[in-house]
């Protein structure tokens, strides 16, 4: 097949997201498809202005990052740096040459990418794409609308409130420690742990520089875990142990600092519930490809689910593909068979 890998755009995660396409092309490459790894944003410049054969190279025309740098992107500075200077979030070619492919791959994390709007404009353009439909992943992206649909299908969730900006004067909250952060962003970028009144104002502050609402929840001290649902079924459940503090952006994406165990060192019953919830959740958000649902359980094995991640991270150590290890699916085989689920939608 002729896949576009599309990744980049403007979101806190774009360099994740294009070490999860390069890793992802790789893979179906090695499978035998043509894959050309796109920046949805950046688009695709022909000296020529002749993208017929744009496939017959998707190698050589593959934008290629290998490493995540240990901070978040300038996103004013890209987007500063693209000299059509067009308004589009869809850069040079980019919609022709999705028209092209036989399926888009969406390494997208985050922002437009992960939020249903690139997804609903496919719908309209005829483009076929992998993963979940534009109103679920809306409803996912937005995190007090998933916990409002988690709470309504029974499945616990961290209690707390949501903030926007215009309301901060005179808010207060009421239970520490406690958790700020930004309603649709990912990564754990502006996410910061309070322990008490004093220190809530900072941690607004640091949330609303990404967005104009803020999440504010009960802190669940204990362990983390995360699990996939790939048409409907729960994978195995993986831990996430950071070496150090939280699971923040450096210890999502720095080599080593955090532990990962999957299957997860927990019984059976608390694995069997976590997976229950999983597929609780994935069916309750209008999910039907795959998805990656995120938990924290306390010390007396309460389960809290915080959020579901629509398009998560695509690298062969990412938690999904470790997870579809497990069950003896390797990366390539993950890949191929994430595009087989999701043609069913067509
Ligand atoms: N209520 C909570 N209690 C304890 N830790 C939390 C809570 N909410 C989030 N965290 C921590 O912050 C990280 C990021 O939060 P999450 O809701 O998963 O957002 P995202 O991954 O989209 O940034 C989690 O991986 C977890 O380590
Ligand atoms: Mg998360």
């Amino acid at each position: 097949m002729d896949i576009v890998v599309l990744a980049g755009g403007l979101s806190s995660e774009r360099d994740v997201s294009f070490k999860s396409g390069t890793m992802v092309a790789q893979a179906l490459r090695a499978r035998g498809h043509r894959a050309l790894v796109l920046d949805v944003f950046m688009g695709y410049l022909d000296k020529e202005q002749d993208i017929s054969g744009v496939f017959d190279n998707s190698e050589a025309n593959s934008v290629v990052v290998e490493d995540i740098p240990s901070e978040a992107p300038d996103i004013e500075a890209i987007i500063a740096s693209r000299p059509d200077k067009s308004k589009s979030f869809f850069g040079p070619n980019v919609i022709k040459i999705c028209q092209k492919a036989d399926v888009v791959f969406m390494a997208l994390h985050g922002g437009d990418g992960e939020s249903g709007k690139v997804q609903a404009a496919f719908d309209l353009y005829g483009i076929r794409y992998t993963g979940n439909d534009y109103i679920s992943s809306a409803i996912a992206m937005d995190k007090q609308m998933t916990k409002d649909f988690l709470i309504k299908a029974g499945i616990p969730t961290p209690a707390g409130t949501m903030l926007n900006k215009s309301d901060r004067e005179g808010f207060s909250f009421d239970k520490y420690p406690c958790i700020v952060k930004p309603n649709c962003g990912g990564s754990s970028i502006g996410v910061t742990i309070v322990n008490n009144p004093n220190e809530l104002d900072a941690a607004l502050d640091a949330a609303f520089e990404w967005e104009d609402e803020v999440v504010i929840e009960q802190f669940i001290k204990g362990r983390e875990f995360s699990d996939g649902v790939i048409e409907g079924k729960a994978l195995p459940v993986i831990e996430i142990a950071p070496k150090q503090g939280f699971y923040d952006y450096k210890n999502k994406y720095a080599a080593g600092s955090a532990v990962e165990t999957c299957p997860a060192q927990i019984s059976d019953e608390v694995t069997t519930r976590m997976q229950k919830y999983a597929e609780k959740a994935f069916k309750t958000l209008g999910l039907t490809t795959y998805a990656r649902i995120d938990f924290m359980m306390d010390e007396q094995e309460n389960l809290y689910c915080l959020e579901a991640n629509t398009l998560p991270g695509m690298t062969p150590t990412s938690l999904l593909p470790q997870e579809a290890a497990v069950v003896g699916m390797n990366f390539e085989d993950l890949c191929e068979h994430l595009i087989q689920v999701s043609l069913k939608k067509y």
